[in-house]
């Protein structure tokens, strides 16, 4: 469905959802990205979102080699 811009950098929060009110309709709690963002920073790594409001979402993962 897609994040609004200037949500992107937020979603990286912990329990941080854009909405809150899919957030009982889904379930999820808010961590997944906080901890894939934190797993990247260990693989010294980085983690890039590109989305489009009301279209998609591609979750880049940057591994060092
Ligand atoms: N693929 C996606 N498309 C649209 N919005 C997304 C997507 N992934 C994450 N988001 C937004 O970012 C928020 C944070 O995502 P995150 O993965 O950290 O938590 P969650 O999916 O809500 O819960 P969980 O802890 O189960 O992963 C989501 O609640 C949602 O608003
Ligand atoms: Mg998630």
């Amino acid at each position: 469905m897609g994040i609004p811009q200037g949500e992107i950098e937020n979603t990286f929060e912990r329990f941080y959802r854009v909405d809150k009110a899919r957030s009982r309709e889904t379930g999820g709690s808010g961590l997944g990205l906080h901890i894939a963002k934190s797993i990247m920073k260990l693989h010294k790594g980085e983690i890039k979102i590109i989305s489009k409001e009301g279209v998609d979402t591609e979750v880049r993962l940057f591994f060092p080699i």
